[in-house]
């Protein structure tokens, strides 16, 4: 394959306009340009960096009637030195892979995701913002674009890369958020997509999650399908909880999201020798350790807000208010230690960084 930058179709499209990177929101803003490549007669084709644009797409492509999609998602962070920082990709696309796998997408080489995503980068390196805690948002993913009706694993394929300059997933930004716990409707069940990192399970949460926002909370924590009882996850992030001495997240049983975030906490949490258990528990469980005291902290965790403390959870009419509704010390702990690994001004003895250069 030819180096991409040679493919590019107009290096001369630069649209760059600063931002105001003190109110910068989520997900608004594209960078100038995008990564494109096509899957057709059998194999992925024709890597290119292209000026961002509308696609053109058949009204019967197969993604808009069946959902074959997948997706990620990182963030690339400017250091003081000036060197651009990806956190964790290799991890990013191997989910990826995995994804891809699960929805009977073909997978795209890991390697060449990477290659592509520090060309793209490079290109539209003026988009990543200066300011701490503000970063650039890459968004990879894969639609099934073969014209058919008809449910099966379509023969045509577009991957593309997307970026754009966020700034807090929350308009609180590092403050505690309210959670309302989900007791009728599901996310995911055993056996089906919980897993993978595909529209599907976000299509099926935005109901519950529109009624918990009318009702003014910041996100949903969902319990199994089964029984809605044990604990999950959050509409877009993993759940952590802190019980006197034990930290406690929900297994990787194939209903939750395997987070890169989660597993960095994990990791951070057992360096530090805290007693750490991906266990299930219930809302039963926590709705005791709430009220006899057990219930120190709990936070999310995820790409978009890194870490984010929950200051109340509300079910069946009832709140939990958690550490009087404040900031605890070891979610305060994680996500200064994230941040810090992330904008290098911390050590990162697991090579969790990446130069773009
Ligand atoms: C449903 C869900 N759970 C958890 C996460 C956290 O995953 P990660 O830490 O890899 O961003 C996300 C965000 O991608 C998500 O959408």
């Amino acid at each position: 394959m030819e180096p991409i930058s040679k493919r590019i179709l107009s290096s001369e499209h630069r649209q760059f306009r600063p931002v105001d990177e003190q109110v910068l929101g989520f997900g608004d803003i594209n960078s100038d340009h995008l990564f494109r490549l096509d899957y057709y007669a059998e194999a992925w084709r024709n890597p290119r960096i292209e000026p961002f644009a509308p696609l053109i797409l058949s009204p019967s492509a197969m993604c808009l009637h069946y959902g074959q999609e997948i997706f990620e998602g990182l963030k690339c962070f400017r250091r003081d030195d000036g060197a651009l920082a990806l956190f964790r990709p290799q991890d990013n696309f191997a989910r990826f892979t995995r994804s891809a796998q699960r929805l009977c997408i073909p997978p795209v080489p890991e390697e060449l995701s990477l290659v592509a995503l520090k060309e793209l980068i490079l290109i539209d390196q003026e988009w990543v913002p200066r300011t701490r805690g503000a970063s650039l948002y890459i968004r990879p993913f894969i639609i099934a674009t073969e014209p058919h009706l008809g449910v099966r694993p379509a023969d045509e394929y577009v991957y593309l890369i997307i970026t754009g300059p966020v700034g807090a997933y929350y308009a609180e930004g590092f403050a505690p958020i309210s959670i309302y716990v989900e007791s009728h409707y599901s996310r995911a069940a055993a056996g089906g997509l919980g897993e993978v990192k595909t529209a599907a399970n976000y299509a099926a949460s935005i109901y519950a999650a529109e009624e918990a926002h009318r009702k003014g909370f910041n996100q949903i924590l969902w319990l199994d399908a089964s029984k809605h009882q044990y604990i999950e996850e959050v509409g877009s992030m993993n759940i952590f909880f802190v019980f006197d001495d034990e930290v406690v997240t929900s297994p990787l049983s194939g209903t939750i999201l395997p987070g890169i975030t989660r597993d960095t906490v994990l990791t951070l949490t057992r360096e530090w020798g805290l007693r750490v258990s991906e266990r299930v528990l219930s809302i039963d469980e926590l709705l005791a350790a709430g009220q006899n005291g057990r219930l120190q902290e709990a936070f999310g965790a995820g790409t978009a807000c890194v870490i984010s403390p929950v200051g109340r959870f509300h079910f069946a009419g009832r709140d939990l208010i958690v550490n009087g509704g404040g900031i605890g010390q070891l979610t305060q702990r994680l996500y200064d230690e994230i941040i810090g690994i992330q904008y290098g001004s911390r050590p990162d003895p697991y090579n969790w960084v990446t130069l773009v250069y």
